[in-house]
């Protein structure tokens, strides 16, 4: 503004600050009500310290009662209940813990968003429905997992929440875990980064991130009572390297142990996992947070490296106040539980930046929701380039099945997003599948608006084949719903479906199958359709997503972070490993004083495929998947050349040999020497590279040594394996056309 500008707009400039101190002065007790209480001064609240520090000059301020308060939720009544029997302050959701306003202390208002926030119907509030994280994480774009991140925490920022429950990074040992569509795939190096690029760009919203369920928590079935038996190596090298790497991405401040016992103990009073891998190894320095009811014991928990029950009470409220008096639990390890409370609250900023409520960007949410499930939809066949449909050339399409004209399947549990509007498929709410409202249908019908377009909906597979004989080209639509707390029985799709897809396939050769699924599926009938799209739970734009693929208005560029087995029978464990019925005095509540019953009966699951997760177990077993891991077409071909590798760096080319810009994820793999025992290759390195038509780049990646590692269990540290390594590029982890090797001293 220019002095002459500034002198006329003064009276008005003034009266407007007037005006705004006025209503300053009348909104603070509403502010402070929201969980933004009025910065007291102390010497903590200096920025130029380390969160560390800052933490050590507040703990010095707290009462006994004062540092228990801080480590326990209140019930699991309070956040169950509804908007009007909320506690004073939460906002409601998963989890809430009162700050301390004397000391500024802000409230830990904890809300599930793994793909999205949570609970927002309730309430009347918006949160933008992402694309499952495996979706995500079939983008192999780090960029792309910082967008996801950050979209999530701006929006639990708008809403006043200060924590997540959202990072789940559980790798995809057992297919068919209920759970996949909120894990991050099965390789723990693509998992770890991609899920700490997210964590830490969520953080950078002053949201405290959380990494979830530490550990081996790969199958819903049993899960509390389960005890998983694996080696130090096999854990080390596949799902806690996961951990690892997302942890020291991201900085996250807390990790959630999980249900299941590993090795004899809990998860949540698991010295090795927590005290020894977690806190002293990976030198994690957040806190620990139990997942819900997870927590089974006060001074073994405490000193096992346990920092927080939640949601109750019961074990670190009045419990933990007497073990502290009494000695059980040291009052130094008190402080060090609550200091590590403290310190990630410093780290992300919650101190210095209170929670800023807004109208969460509805645009922006949308407009990411449709370029992360437009860069995770994986083409994964494509018979004589059926794909992209022509819209000028085809007079009729049939779209059949998964309520396509209607929306698209969500997946099912704490870490489903309500739908914008409502459930899209009413009848199948409160209890049962979520859709949301962004039909498949209506945007093939605005992709190709010359062309009859008709639906119909599954059910009866003879009106199905005889809409597809009479239209130039059948689009059907499966799903199979997956959902927290229960496992698949089987990885076939549900319902009939096989048949419906077989009977339309005969009845059309230019049938493309669109699946909607959390994870991997089996395909009896894939060599009779002429395509095959994976689109996952592609969230509230997944309709529109979709359709700019089948159109190719968006060019494929996603490749699969799991792999597709062709039957359950090559599986590792080809029968899922389930909870033994109950014998006599198992049925108890699910937690003190709850209404419902559960099967308590531990039983024990031998993960002996140990660290051949994956693509590593049919490698390694000479299996030939039905789809392998990294794998993914595009609607344009790549070539690679010119391979040169050293132990610190790979460089290659990369040539765009079709006619339309496209973007190739480039992976490379490595075999270990003999010496190491791994007769796999594991990846270690990819990117992604945009290239025009007939475009090639150069492509160098560092390889980071602890990705070339394996672990000693004798000496419990990692080493590298002396002798000859052999590195391998390309477009997927079975088709790898370039070679080279070298030496590491012997
Ligand atoms: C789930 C967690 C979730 C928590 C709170 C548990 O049942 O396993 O992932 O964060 O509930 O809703």
């Amino acid at each position: 503004m220019t002095p002459t500008r500034l002198r006329t707009h003064l009276p008005r400039l003034l009266r407007l600050t007037l005006a705004a101190l006025v209503l300053a002065l009348a909104v603070a007790p509403v502010t402070a009500q929201f969980g933004r209480p009025r910065k007291p001064a102390g010497p903590w609240m200096d920025k130029t310290l380390s969160p560390d520090q800052r933490a050590d000059l507040l703990v010095k301020e707290l009462t006994l009662d004062e540092k228990i308060s801080l480590l326990h939720g209140n019930g699991w009544e309070e956040i169950m209940s509804g908007p009007d029997q909320l506690p004073p302050r939460a906002l409601g959701n998963a989890g809430f813990i009162p700050g301390i306003p004397r000391l500024g202390i802000p409230d830990l208002q904890m809300a599930d968003a793994t793909v999205g926030v949570t609970h927002s119907s309730v309430f009347g509030r918006y949160s933008t429905p992402l694309p499952s994280t495996i979706a995500e994480t079939a983008s192999w774009d780090v960029g792309l997992a910082r967008e996801y991140g950050a979209l999530i925490g701006r929006e639990l920022r708008d809403q006043g929440y200060t924590m997540t429950l959202g990072g789940g990074i559980d790798i995809t040992r057992e297919p068919r875990c209920g759970r996949n569509f909120e894990y991050h795939g099965e390789d723990p190096i693509l998992a770890g980064l991609m899920t700490g690029a997210e964590m830490k760009a969520l953080q950078e919203q002053h949201i405290v991130g959380d990494l979830k369920h530490y550990a081996m928590n790969d199958q819903e079935s049993g899960r509390s009572y389960v005890n998983v038996k694996a080696g130090k190596r096999a854990m080390r090298e596949s799902d806690l390297l996961a951990f690892e790497i997302a942890a020291r991405e991201s900085g996250a401040g807390a990790v959630m142990c999980s249900y299941n016992l590993v090795n004899g103990d809990y998860a949540c009073e698991n010295d090795y996992l927590l005290n020894q891998v977690l806190k002293k190894d990976f030198g994690f320095q957040g806190f620990v947070i139990s997942d819900w009811s997870a927590t089974h014991s006060t001074a073994k928990a405490a000193n096992a490296g346990l920092d927080m029950q939640m949601p109750e009470s019961s074990y670190f409220g009045a419990p933990l106040k007497k073990a502290v008096e009494s000695g059980q639990v040291p009052m130094a390890r008190l402080d060090n539980m609550v200091h590590r409370v403290l310190r990630s609250e410093f780290a992300v900023g919650l101190f210095d930046n209170p929670p800023d409520r807004r109208v969460p960007d509805v645009f922006h949410g949308l407009e990411v929701a449709e370029r992360v499930a437009g860069q995770s939809i994986v083409l994964l066949k494509n018979a004589n380039g059926q794909l992209p449909l022509a819209a000028a050339k085809i007079h009729s399409i049939a779209v059949i099945g998964s309520h396509a004209d209607a929306g698209v399947l969500s997946g099912g549990g704490s870490g489903q997003v309500d739908p914008i509007g409502g459930n899209a498929v009413p009848a199948a709410g409160p209890f049962g599948l979520v859709w949301h409202r962004s039909s498949p249908l209506k945007a093939i019908r605005a992709e190709a608006p010359a062309a009859k377009v008709a639906y119909d909906p599954g059910m009866d597979t003879n009106a199905a084949a005889a809409l597809a004989k009479a239209s130039d080209v059948a689009v059907v639509f499966v799903n199979q719903p997956t959902s927290e707390g229960d496992d698949l029985r089987s990885l076939s799709l549900p319902g009939g479906q096989n048949s419906l897809v077989s009977a339309v396939a005969a009845a059309n050769p230019r049938t493309i199958v669109v699946i909607e699924s959390g994870g991997p599926i089996t395909m009896p009938w894939i060599d009779n359709v002429s395509a095959v799209v994976e689109a996952w739970y592609p969230g509230t734009r997944g309709g529109e997503a979709i359709a700019k693929i089948l159109f190719g208005e968006v060019n494929p560029t996603a490749k699969l972070p799991v792999t597709f087995a062709k039957s359950e029978a090559d599986l590792p464990h080809p029968k899922e490993m389930l909870q033994p019925p109950p014998a006599k005095g198992d049925m108890q509540p699910m937690f003190p004083g709850a209404p419902w019953m559960v099967n308590t009966r531990r039983y024990d699951i031998e993960y002996d495929e140990g660290l051949l997760v994956g693509y590593k177990w049919y490698d390694a077993k000479n299996k030939q998947p039905l789809f392998p891991f990294g794998y993914g077409l595009s609607y344009t071909t790549y070539s690679y050349s010119g391979l040169k590798v050293s132990p610190a760096k790979v460089t290659f080319e990369v040539k765009n040999t079709g006619k339309r810009a496209g973007a190739e994820i480039a992976e490379v793999y490595a075999t270990l020497p003999g010496a190491a025992g791994e007769p796999f290759h594991r990846l270690v390195a990819f990117t992604k590279v945009p290239l025009g038509p007939g475009e090639s780049k150069t492509v160098t990646l560092d390889l980071n040594r602890h990705y070339l590692e394996i672990f000693n269990e004798d000496k419990n540290g990692w080493e590298l394996v002396p002798g000859e390594y052999t590195i391998q590029a390309g477009g997927s982890s079975r088709d790898l056309p370039l070679k080279g090797t070298f030496k590491i001293g012997q």
